[in-house]
């Protein structure tokens, strides 16, 4: 494979102070309450099942939930760690381990009970987050250079179970789209394709494994960051399949220092 990164691979580790938060901070369960509670759930449940586990809404987010991601992801540029697959993707990423440390707030979003509940009302799944070591499991991406861009593609499961995506709007000054392909894994209905650009506060929700999707290329001066978070319905992984998708989020996302030296600590810990 021909592959080399675009700046560093090695991901900087800086013991950098965590993100002020806006004061006050969100509480998480309450803000998502207070905009899911607001929803037609029954008639998204049907949007999400019809389109074969997928889900575009515009507006989710409270505004100020929406305000302290925005916040984090421009107090998070210095930590970005940049990576170019040739004729695959080009951009920038945060994990779940630069979170952890530095903007918690994402963090608890993520793990909050009211978002959680309403996922799995969607999916008609039990959904459990995923485990420490994934770095995916909460991360930013950055759409800042001319080109950046992801090609087509599935958030293929390595767990045992399925594994949803949804992708939260953060910043959004940019020409980017997701475009996507719903039903190309069902071939009793023929592939319906679509095209949205999130907005800040917007939410995509869908399964990894169905959805075929892409970001189209930024142009220049242009800037997009979005928030993915990954659930899991079984959180158990076989020990090869283990070994590729941290070989990949090495080389495509991370770095192998953000992805290994976890497993590292753990083996430390175990010892
Ligand atoms: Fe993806």
């Amino acid at each position: 494979m021909n592959l080399h990164a675009e700046d560093d691979v090695i991901a900087p580790v800086s013991s950098g102070t965590p993100v002020a938060a806006l004061t006050p901070a969100p509480d998480a369960d309450r803000a998502v309450a207070s905009r899911t509670r607001t929803f037609d759930n029954a008639r998204l449940r049907k949007d999400f099942a019809a389109q074969d586990a997928f889900l575009y809404l515009d507006d989710f987010l409270a505004p100020e939930v929406t305000a302290q991601l925005v916040h984090s992801a421009r107090s998070l540029l210095d930590e970005v760690n940049r990576n170019y697959l040739p004729g695959h993707k080009q951009g920038g990423s945060v994990s779940r381990h630069t979170i952890d440390r530095l903007a918690p707030f994402i963090a608890e979003l993520y793990r909050s009970k009211e978002l959680i509940g309403w996922l799995e009302q969607l999916s008609g799944d039990q959904l459990q987050v995923s485990p420490a070591d994934d770095p995916h499991a909460y991360a930013l991406y950055y759409y800042t250079r001319p080109g950046d861009h992801i090609g087509w593609h599935y958030d293929t499961s390595y767990y045992e179970g399925r594994r949803y995506t949804l992708l939260l709007g953060v910043i959004d000054e940019s020409s980017c789209r997701l475009d996507y392909e719903l039903h190309t894994r069902n071939p009793e209905v023929p592939d319906q394709p679509g095209s949205v650009q999130i907005p800040p506060g917007g939410l995509v929700f869908f399964d990894g494994d169905k959805l075929r999707h892409r970001i189209t290329p930024a142009g220049p001066n242009e800037m997009r960051v979005s928030l993915t978070f990954e659930y899991v319905t079984d959180p158990n992984m076989r020990p090869w399949r283990r070994f590729l998708s941290n070989m990949k989020d090495a080389i495509a996302y991370f770095g192998f220092r953000q992805v290994f030296r976890q497993m590292a600590s753990r083996g430390k810990d175990a010892a």
